[in-house]
């Protein structure tokens, strides 16, 4: 960790998390961090799912929801950025206190319930960035909705001429019934209609898929099923999983979604499951647990082309980002692949 990321986690740990999380989003947005820009070298740079990407680590979704920082986070290092979730409505999400620091664990469990300024506001801000760089945005249903697809398709219609890719969120663990969307027939249905609002605007947006890594292999093969051939351009393996077997913190027991370093075994194994039942054809993206260049070498050699990570950044800082890129490059270099894209899915012969 370098100085000022020790000086910034030392300061916001003090804090109880959410404020913590609030105010370095609100110093970020000030562009009072400085930001080294993204990290680049050729082995990095990639096509990933039509975008290209000057290195394949992405923030992944849930840490600007409201796109509150988007120029400085596009600076910070990262190849690509998801925002979001943002609901059609404005909503206030759980009641506090709903996130939770696993120090020991190096985890973090959240049951934000997506707390969003709603989807025109989040429009309002993705319109007014000014820098290059490639931004998503995931798509989230209201908490009392009555129909959760038709709410995902309206954020994407508000939103989506301002982003490059959106994401169908049907596995946040903190939604009432969302996760039921990824049943094989529902998720069918979830993809053409949101395909559907896609097709009415003016520009390409990329659509990408966000499953559980609580998902068993019957199930798994349910979205296999529901996605060959369907408008999806990627998956995202995985969001927070609601198992607790592989935390001892005294935080374990609350209610709600785990991240970091417990996770990265279950979602690397969902991840792995999904480059074979897909045969390699659908790109994936890792994401769970990634702290270091190893683990993110790790998530590609089981098929991921691009990764996303959050949970790093709270207990390393943003320094973490241009560390697991540059240790990226060298462990790629070390094996003798190019490219990102030549060592996607080595790990199955
Ligand atoms: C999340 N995550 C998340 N995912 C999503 O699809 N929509 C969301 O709104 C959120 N919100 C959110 C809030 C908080 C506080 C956390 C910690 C996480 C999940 C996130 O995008 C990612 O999939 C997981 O956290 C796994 O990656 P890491 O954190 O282990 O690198």
């Amino acid at each position: 960790m370098r100085p000022l990321d020790r000086f910034g986690a030392s300061l916001l740990g003090r804090l109880d998390p959410e404020t913590g999380h609030d105010l370095a989003i609100r110093i970020i947005g000030l562009g009072l961090v400085p930001m080294p820009g993204p990290h680049t070298t050729p082995r990095l740079r990639t096509t990933f799912a039509g975008l290209d990407l000057p290195n394949p680590i992405g923030l992944a979704a849930g840490f600007d929801k409201n796109a509150r920082a988007v120029d400085p986070l596009l600076k910070a290092g990262f190849g690509f950025i998801e925002v979001g979730a943002a609901t059609p409505e404005p909503q206030p999400g759980n009641a506090r206190p709903r996130l939770f620091r696993l120090r020991r664990d190096q985890g973090v469990i959240n049951r934000m319930g997506f707390n969003s300024d709603g989807a025109q506001s989040v429009a309002e801000r993705l319109a007014a960035r000014s820098s290059c760089g490639v931004v998503g945005l995931n798509l989230g249903a209201n908490a009392h909705s009555t129909d959760m697809t038709a709410d995902l398709a309206r954020v994407l219609a508000v939103c989506g001429p301002h982003v490059d890719f959106a994401t169908l969120n049907v596995s946040s663990p903190n939604t009432m019934n969302l996760r039921d969307l990824q049943e094989r027939r529902a998720l069918a249905r979830v993809i053409d209609r949101v395909a559907a609002a896609r097709a009415g605007l003016r520009k390409h947006v990329s659509l990408f898929l966000k499953v559980s890594p609580d998902l068993d292999e019957n199930a798994l093969r349910g979205i296999v099923g529901a996605v060959r051939r369907s408008g999806i351009d990627a998956v995202i393996a995985t969001n927070t999983t609601t198992d607790r077997s592989s935390v001892g913190d005294a935080h374990a027991s609350e209610a709600g979604g785990l991240s970091g370093k417990p996770l990265f075994r279950r979602s690397t194994r969902v991840l792995s499951r999904l480059y074979r039942g897909f045969g390699g054809d659908v790109p994936l993206i890792g994401a769970g647990g990634i702290a270091s260049a190893e683990d993110a070498y790790e998530k590609i050699r089981a098929g991921a082309g691009a990764l996303q990570l959050y949970t790093a950044l709270v207990f390393q800082g943003f320094s973490v980002v241009k560390d697991i890129a540059a240790g990226l490059d060298r462990l790629l270099e070390r094996d003798g692949y190019a490219s990102v894209a030549d060592a996607v899915g080595s790990a199955h012969g």
